[in-house]
């Protein structure tokens, strides 16, 4: 399948006011497929919002470049383009609302291409349903709950039709119930709608579901593969600062490593089937 993003040997450096430069992206090079549910795991500063920033041109790289859909990211005339194609969602429901109407926020990004009005009451309609937000569209945006000013940051997107999204911490700021509402419109919007999904998180029960898991570490990738076989090198993962999935632990304990089970029902089955148990 064809790459919606390639980053191709991407350093990033900060320039700060006195000229001292620090190099937070190292020689990135990461390729993500239409379709894939791709989650990156870091520990603090490690990079990862930096890279986000990278994936629809919010920074260009200092070295190497990073293409979104086949345009290059340093092309000034694109980048309207590549916008449009990557969405991104940050951690704070607040910050991400433009409109007091939910479906006026919405309609915001529509409207700002200049969009026929029928054009944009059918996206506005069609987005808040898919984020199960329709019976709120002329309710106040500022009065949502955080789980659902989120899915209504994610409605905003949907709204110029992206082939991919990008979420940085979406769920960081939540209960568990909008945590959980959250992860849940972002599996559907990969599994039904095809759109690729990038989800940067700290809560590794949110990983076990994704295609492929990158780990980073002072601004590098460490590790990928699928969340079995990243989850299966636990002396790396703990190097990098991050926790392993309690279930990852216990298998581990258990010396069951083979085909690493990492949903709770798979722990289940393994150990029925370790013990031999009849049940
Ligand atoms: N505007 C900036 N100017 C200078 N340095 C910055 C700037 N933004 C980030 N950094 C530095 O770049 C490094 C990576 O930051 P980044 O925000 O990408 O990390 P992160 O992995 O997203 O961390 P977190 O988990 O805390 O969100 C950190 O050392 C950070 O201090
Ligand atoms: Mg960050």
């Amino acid at each position: 399948m064809a790459n919606i993003i390639e980053c191709k040997n991407v350093s990033f450096n900060f320039v700060s006011e006195d000229n001292v430069e620090t190099k937070v992206l190292d020689d990135i090079s990461l390729s993500i497929a239409e379709g894939e549910f791709v989650s990156i795991l870091g520990h603090n500063g490690s990079g990862k919002s930096t890279l986000a920033k990278h994936l629809n041109g919010v920074y260009v790289p200092t070295q190497g470049k990073v293409y979104v859909d086949g345009m290059d990211t340093s092309d000034e005339d694109k980048i309207l383009d590549i916008r449009k194609k990557v969405g991104m969602v940050f951690q704070n429901p607040d910050n991400q609302i433009v409109a007091t109407i939910v479906e006026e926020d919405v309609a915001f990004g529509p409207e700002n291409l200049g969009m026929h009005s029928d054009e944009i009451r059918r996206r506005v309609n069609g987005a808040l349903a898919t984020v199960g937000l329709s019976e709120y569209a002329k309710h106040a945006s500022y009065k949502l709950s955080g789980g659902q000013k989120q899915r209504l940051a994610i409605a905003g997107i949907l709204a110029m039709t992206p082939k991919c999204i990008v979420l940085d911490e979406p769920t960081a700021m939540l209960d568990p119930v909008g945590r959980a509402e959250v992860i849940k419109i972002i599996t559907q919007l990969n599994k039904k709608l095809g759109i690729t999904i990038v989800l940067i998180t700290h809560y590794m029960n949110e990983v076990v579901g994704s295609d492929r898991l990158v780990i980073m570490d002072g601004g590098k990738i460490r590790l990928q593969g699928t969340p079995k076989e990243v989850f299966s090198n636990l002396e790396v993962i703990r190097s990098c600062g991050l926790e392993v999935p309690q279930t990852a632990e216990l298998m581990a304990e258990l010396g069951e490593t083979d085909d690493l089970p990492l949903t709770v029902s798979e722990c289940a089955d393994r150990i029925i089937e370790m013990k031999g148990l009849d049940v």
